[in-house]
């Protein structure tokens, strides 16, 4: 009898792991020269985008009846994973392109996906996700954002901030509240055009890591779109905007898992050349030991993660937990993982002539957006609770 394919399976299957080949080999060649650079001067990876969308990884997770190339949630998860060993700014790239299509998928008219999809899976644009606030970060059914009906449009005012890849997206899914006496109940999303008139951006945060992919704020001054831009029924936006989450806090945790597989490899080639005493750094008990861990708890996030990549292909109903627990354990895990990368070059890897430094501080982000890890163990525990 034929083995039964399972995403929990400790082997992924052969398609899988041919997905990996071909990103790594593309990452190795076009996006690893350019991430120092992405990293110093701040700018969009721009060579990066475009290797990435030459081999169709830049929005892998498009249905191929929208024209993508509709690589489930594992293979998503790899792409993402294989883009941010070697560039975690590169790697938003596939990761907010599917955090912003997310609510079109889950919860969008027909008409919309057929408008706004195909564009996504061509590379012409990008979307992002416009949930946080000025004032609503991890309580995001406070947001103020307001959007008022008027005839045939809604009209939207209000600022949303630390939007990924703000400014170079063409395309933004704003939630914004409708019907402020119902509070999550009353907030609904729409799809908002960077060329519609009103929008506008702040100037890009200064950021400790992933610099290469822009935060800027979003603000809306009585911007008017029609009111099929809406993204299913009024009032359901909340809920669409935590559902979405579900979804891509396995995508935040295959980004972690990238980033300290990077920082992992990195470390092991240099304590392998690196002499002290006489010998191979990597030859003395002690750095051994941190290698074994570094390596341990790596793979218990990848194998997490993989399994929580499982349950948001298949919609199960115990991804908000999984979504939650693979995005909080693999954002810790690169943490310590990259901190122990630096520990290992000692002087060396405190500098910017070594990449671990940068992986260190891309690695810090993970444990914040998408929900803080606090808010992850929020989330967990209701769960938890609910059974
Ligand atoms: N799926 C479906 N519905 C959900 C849900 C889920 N996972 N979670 C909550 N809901 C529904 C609830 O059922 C409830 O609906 P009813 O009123 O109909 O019962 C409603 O939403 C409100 O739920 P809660 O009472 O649980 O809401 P809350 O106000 O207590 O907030 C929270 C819960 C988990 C703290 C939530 O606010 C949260 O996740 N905060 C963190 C926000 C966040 O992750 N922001 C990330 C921004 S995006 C980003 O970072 C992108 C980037 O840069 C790359």
């Amino acid at each position: 009898m034929a083995a039964e394919r399972s995403f929990d399976a400790y082997r992924l299957p052969e398609e899988h792991e041919a997905i990996r080949e071909a990103v790594r080999e593309v990452c190795v060649a076009k996006v690893a020269p350019h991430a120092a650079e992405a990293d110093e001067t701040g700018e969009f990876p721009k060579a990066s985008y475009d290797a990435l969308r030459a081999a169709d990884f830049h929005a892998p997770h498009i249905p191929e009846e929208y024209g993508g190339a509709g690589a489930d949630a594992l293979a998503t998860a790899i792409v993402i994973e294989e883009v941010a060993r070697a560039c975690a700014s590169s790697s938003l790239i596939p990761a907010v392109n599917k955090l912003g299509t997310m609510p079109l998928l889950l919860a969008g008219s027909e008409e919309l996906k057929r408008r706004y999809l195909p564009p996504v899976a061509s590379g012409e644009a990008m979307f992002s996700y416009c949930l946080s606030e000025p004032e609503a970060g991890s309580d995001a059914a406070s947001m103020t954002t307001r959007a008022v009906r008027d005839g045939d449009h809604w009209v939207l005012n209000g600022v949303k901030r630390w939007i990924t890849n703000a400014g170079v997206s063409e395309f933004y899914t704003v939630f914004a509240v409708t019907d402020p006496a119902a509070r999550s109940r009353g907030i609904s999303a729409f799809v908002v055009e960077k060329s519609d008139p009103g929008v506008s951006f702040g100037a890009p945060e200064k950021k400790l890591g992933i610099k290469g992919s822009p935060t800027r704020e979003v603000y809306l001054d009585n911007v008017r779109i029609p009111a099929d831009r809406m993204i299913g029924a009024e009032g359901t936006g909340f809920a669409t905007a935590m559902q979405t989450l579900d979804h891509t806090r396995v995508t935040i945790a295959a980004q972690a898992v990238g980033i300290a597989q990077g920082a992992l490899d990195y470390a092991k080639g240099y304590v392998a050349e690196r002499k002290q005493f006489g010998k191979a750094v990597a030859e003395f008990q002690g750095v051994q030991f941190m290698l074994a861990d570094m390596g341990m708890k790596l793979e218990a996030a990848r194998q997490l993660t993989y399994a929580a990549a499982g349950r948001s292909e298949r919609g199960d109903a115990d991804l908000t937990y999984f979504g939650a627990a693979a995005k909080c354990f693999a954002s810790d895990a690169a943490m310590e993982i990259t901190t122990d990368a630096v520990q290992l070059l000692g002087g060396y890897g405190y500098t910017r002539d070594y990449p671990v430094e940068r992986m260190m501080r891309d690695a810090k982000i993970t444990q914040i957006y998408e929900g803080t890890n606090q808010v992850q163990r929020i989330v967990m525990a209701r769960q938890l609770l609910k059974d």
